[in-house]
């Protein structure tokens, strides 16, 4: 087992997720509808153990479809150093957000949470957004995972391993690239 290189992907998520414009940051989070798979990039508020946090509005395609199927999978590239980790797992939609975690996030951002329209409907221009005051919409995606691929684009060898959470530990090995 690669313990190691777990420990240190853990670090580096765990860095990277609250370091601003760190590509952590951002993650490309995939959903099933009707057996299709549909991707969409994600900011990743919050990492705790094997959970993850992104927020959302209720109203959107992937809050719909993983009610109905709760499998999702999260992509991080970081493009500096060509390291990707995949995460395997399941989504929990909470959509009664107490205020505490609203009042957590920037005017600016709430406005994300807020259209008068749901997201995804048909509009004129991009000015025709209206927003609304309350945050009724705004909704916690929890994101727990139980299986990483992981993979290092270097010379001479590339490294790739695969980990996976039996009973609450993490085992794994190198896996050929
Ligand atoms: C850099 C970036 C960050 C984004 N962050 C979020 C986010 O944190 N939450 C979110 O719901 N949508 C976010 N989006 C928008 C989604 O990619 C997507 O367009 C939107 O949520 C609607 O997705 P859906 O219709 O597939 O549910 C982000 C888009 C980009 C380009």
């Amino acid at each position: 087992m690669p313990k190691k290189l777990l420990v240190k992907l853990f670090n580096e998520l765990n860095t990277g997720i609250k370091t601003p414009k760190h590509p952590y940051r951002y993650a490309c989070l995939a959903s099933v509808s009707e057996q299709i798979p549909i991707q969409r990039m994600v900011v990743v508020r919050n990492i705790n153990d094997n959970s993850i946090t992104i927020y959302t509005d209720s109203r959107t395609k992937k809050v719909t479809d993983f009610i109905k199927n709760t499998n999702a999978s999260l992509l991080f590239y970081n493009y500096e150093q060509m390291k990707q980790i995949q995460l395997k797992g399941s989504i929990s939609v909470e959509t009664n957000v107490n205020s505490e975690l609203w009042d957590t996030i920037s005017e600016k951002a709430q406005r994300d949470y807020t259209t008068n329209l749901a997201p995804g409907t048909e509009i004129n221009h991009p000015k025709d957004v209206a927003y609304q005051k309350e945050y009724i919409h705004f909704c916690k995606l929890t994101f727990t995972f139980s299986k990483i691929d992981y993979l290092e684009i270097k010379r001479p060898n590339h490294i790739r391993a695969s980990f996976r959470l039996e009973n609450n530990v993490w085992d794994g090995n190198f896996i050929v690239p």
